[in-house]
């Protein structure tokens, strides 16, 4: 059934004329990842980098084509300017849209970024984009020349959190982060609409994330926090083949599930040789906004002794408090909105230790890449 339909879609879209070749777009190869399911279809179209803006009608097109296909019930597209495969020589179209200037694999990029600091977790949901930001914000605050990636493809966090939507300026092919609480900030989600669902596969992921580091004019920093995706997929295999991580923070909640998949996300760093810095316990207690009385929601101190049966250090514990949450969402970090709380405190504690143990790392490596004052 899906495949007569998948047929059909292919069969709509050979209709769709690609001005620039001449060619529809199937037979010029700009159609990729077609997913068919339940009615539900899905594609990306692969342009070069430059054409990406002029490419919007074609996009368009293509999705009112898949939508007018009877058996359809929703049809997505969305744009990548995805680098082209090494070597796909069963499709030589694609090889040209390699532009020129691409770091070659293997070679490490953002090579003056002083050190790289995943924040991970197992699990969705534990509060890492908020305590990457505001972890990001304390180490600006402390005076360091601080980047801010948001590598979360599929649900970028960082327009809301730091309560921008503002489009980077591009300089010729470079692309220029934006600037905010002191701190050089660049997602995926400056760069597309909010309603455009992600809907990429594996490889895609990559070739945008690596865009993301590659192609965006960073410049010299001391530090650089990447907030992941949850789990343990392709962004984590990129960032661990692609820059010379500094290392991993995980967070995590207290309670017993939230463990065991912090436990799987220590290892998958472990597995592809990326130091764990730590772990930090995130919805450590809750904190009555009325009257201040802390209780124990989900068993504090678990991540403490998770980091200790894991050899891991233990880099701190942030409470469960209404005001970050909703100083996280209005785009104004609690760090830099309200500096004199406790809980700004508590971040500014975490971002101290994590300065102290990086610098304690690169003394140990005598590795000359690291330069935290
Ligand atoms: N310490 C905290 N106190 C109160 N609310 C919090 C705290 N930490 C995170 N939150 C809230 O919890 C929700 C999830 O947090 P966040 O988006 O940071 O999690 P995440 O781990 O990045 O999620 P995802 O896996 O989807 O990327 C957000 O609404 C955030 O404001
Ligand atoms: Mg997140």
């Amino acid at each position: 059934m899906s495949e007569r339909l998948e047929q059909a879609v292919r069969a709509a879209l050979a209709q769709v004329r690609d001005p620039v070749s001449g060619r529809d777009v199937v037979s010029a190869g700009l159609v990729d990842g077609l997913a068919v399911k339940a009615g539900m279809v899905q594609f990306a179209i692969q342009v070069p980098r430059e054409r990406a803006r002029e490419s919007e009608p074609l996009r368009a097109a293509a999705e009112r084509a898949v939508a007018a296909v009877p058996g359809v019930l929703s049809a997505t597209v969305v744009l990548t300017a995805h680098r082209a495969e090494p070597a796909k020589p069963a499709e030589p179209s694609r090889k040209a849209a390699a532009g020129p200037g691409q770091p070659g694999q293997g070679q490490m990029l953002l090579p003056q970024v002083g050190a790289i600091v995943a924040v991970a977790s197992g699990k969705g949901g534990v509060g890492k984009s908020t305590t990457a930001v505001n972890i990001a914000v304390a180490l600006a605050m402390q005076g360091l020349r601080v980047g801010l990636l948001d590598a979360d493809i599929f649900g970028p966090s960082l327009p809301q959190m730091l309560g921008t939507r503002e489009r980077p300026r591009t300089e010729g092919n470079r692309i220029i982060p934006l600037s905010r609480w002191g701190l050089k900030a660049m997602s995926i989600g400056f760069l597309v609409e909010e309603e455009t669902p992600m809907i990429w596969r594996g490889p895609m992921v990559m070739g945008a994330l690596e865009q993301l580091m590659g192609q965006v004019e960073w410049g010299a920093l001391d530090i650089m926090i990447v907030d992941m995706p949850p789990g343990t997929g392709d962004a984590q295999l990129t960032m661990s083949q692609r820059v010379p991580l500094a290392g991993a923070v995980i967070v995590s909640t207290p309670q017993d599930v939230a463990l065991l998949d912090a436990r799987r996300g220590v290892r998958m760093f472990e597995k592809v040789g990326v130091k764990v810095l730590g772990v930090i316990e995130n919805m450590s207690f809750f904190c009555c906004p009325n009257c201040g009385h802390q209780s124990d929601i989900f068993g504090h101190g678990g991540a403490r002794a998770e980091a200790a049966r894991l050899g891991v250090e233990f880099l701190g514990e942030l409470p469960l408090k209404l005001a970050i949450r909703e100083l996280a969402d209005a785009g104004t970090p609690i760090v830099a909105a309200r500096p004199e709380t406790d809980e700004a405190a508590a971040y500014q504690r975490i971002a101290s230790r994590l300065r102290e143990k990086l610098a304690e790392n690169a003394a140990a490596a005598e590795g000359p890449r690291i330069v935290i004052e």
